[in-house]
């Protein structure tokens, strides 16, 4: 049994007022002894979504406890366990789930990590063995904290697309580029859009060929136009929907009779004026909208088998690497989204 009582651990302030701290951290007391099925798992790195800046600054959608601790990603390694655990073992290298009521498709609660309950920004977690997945021997912490939310969500996103088809992702965020990764291993063609067409050139240059179609939603505010221009009036077979209702409406005009929008985000923010012609589109483009919400225990299961059967790397798509000290500064940098993918706390031992 490790000999660890306490941990460090960021709490929510839940103060929304601009330029005021957004996180606190604090010492608190492990729950131990184990429960007979719990692991101990000592924290070597948290990667941050736009949820946790979200949720930071008061603007979830959905319930959330207050003074929680923020992050639904985290990987590291178990360092004790309770008397009955039979699944995992002292050593293994692991990451939590981030709903931890969706285990398979048939399960039927919710509890989001870092809204429901409290998240991963701490030094020590303690969890359920069957709430955990074990990580890739190839990848370092670093990497290997990002394949939860943004990872697993991009997985369910791009569920049922095969080779030769046509992808379109919406931004260059965590979510979108993990989905770029998933995308160019399974041999899709790629769109991307951004509002920057510095982030766009850089990720072009750094996935080579064969080259990856960019478009400025900025720009071009009908962007829309310009994936049906690019696919010969067709549109894309899915769409990996960042925006929400400001977007969803032309995202379905851009998506092949029959093809599928993923809903995945809502970074426009609630826009029902921009739905009105939901119905007569999805009827008109025959597309089956999907709602994602990150992805079962199965679901991270299957990925961290897919990601170790390729070997696959995420060096390219982590933006940046900030001390567990920093926590407060790296959130509000994901809040200003300077980011082009990842943005990971690391707890440097
Ligand atoms: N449903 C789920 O399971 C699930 C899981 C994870 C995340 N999400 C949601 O998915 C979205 C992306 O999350 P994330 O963690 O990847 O975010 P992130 O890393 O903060 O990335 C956000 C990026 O998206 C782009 N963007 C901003 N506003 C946009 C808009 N109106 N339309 C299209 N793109 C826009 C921007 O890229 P550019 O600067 O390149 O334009 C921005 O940098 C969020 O809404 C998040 O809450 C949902």
């Amino acid at each position: 049994m490790a000999h660890v009582t306490f941990r460090q651990v960021f709490r929510r302030t839940d103060d929304h007022t601009p330029g005021t701290p957004k996180v606190k951290l604090v010492r608190e007391d492990l729950p131990l002894p184990l429960h007979p099925t719990a692991v101990l798992i000592k924290v070597h790195a948290v990667s941050l979504n736009y949820r946790d800046a979200n949720i930071a600054n008061g603007g979830n959608p959905w319930p959330v406890i207050p003074h929680g601790v923020p992050g639904n990603d985290a990987a590291g390694e178990i360092i004790a366990v309770g008397e009955r655990v039979s699944l995992v073992s002292i050593g293994d290298r692991v990451a939590p789930i981030t709903d931890t009521e969706f285990v398979s498709a048939r399960s039927t609660g919710r509890s989001w990590l870092a809204a429901n309950e409290d998240g991963t920004l701490a030094t020590h977690l303690v969890f359920d063995e069957k709430l955990v997945t074990k990580i890739p021997t190839h990848l370092d912490w670093v990497q290997a904290s990002i394949i939860p939310c943004a990872g697993t969500t991009a997985w369910s996103a791009l569920k049922g697309v095969s080779i030769g088809q046509t992808v379109l992702i919406q931004g260059t965020g965590g979510v979108a580029t993990f989905a770029l990764k998933l995308a160019r291993a399974s041999g899709l063609k790629i769109f991307l859009t951004s509002s920057s067409d510095e982030k766009l050139n850089k990720i072009k240059d750094q996935f080579g060929k064969p080259e990856i179609q960019t478009i400025n939603y900025r720009t071009q505010p009908d962007w829309h136009k310009e994936v049906l221009r690019l696919t010969n009036g067709i549109g894309v077979d899915l769409v990996v929907e960042n925006g929400g209702s400001s977007s969803l409406v032309q995202s379905m005009l851009c998506t092949r009779r029959g093809g599928t929008v993923s809903q995945v985000g809502y970074l426009g923010g609630p826009k029902p004026e921009q739905l009105k012609e939901f119905v007569s589109t999805v009827i008109d483009r025959r597309v089956n909208i999907r709602g994602i919400n990150g992805g079962s225990k199965h679901d991270q299961d299957d990925l961290m088998a897919a990601i170790s059967a390729t070997e696959m790397t995420f060096e390219d798509i982590i933006d940046s690497v900030w001390p567990f000290e920093k926590s407060e500064e790296a959130i509000e940098f994901v809040w200003q989204g300077k980011q082009i993918g990842k943005v990971i706390l690391n707890f440097g031992q």
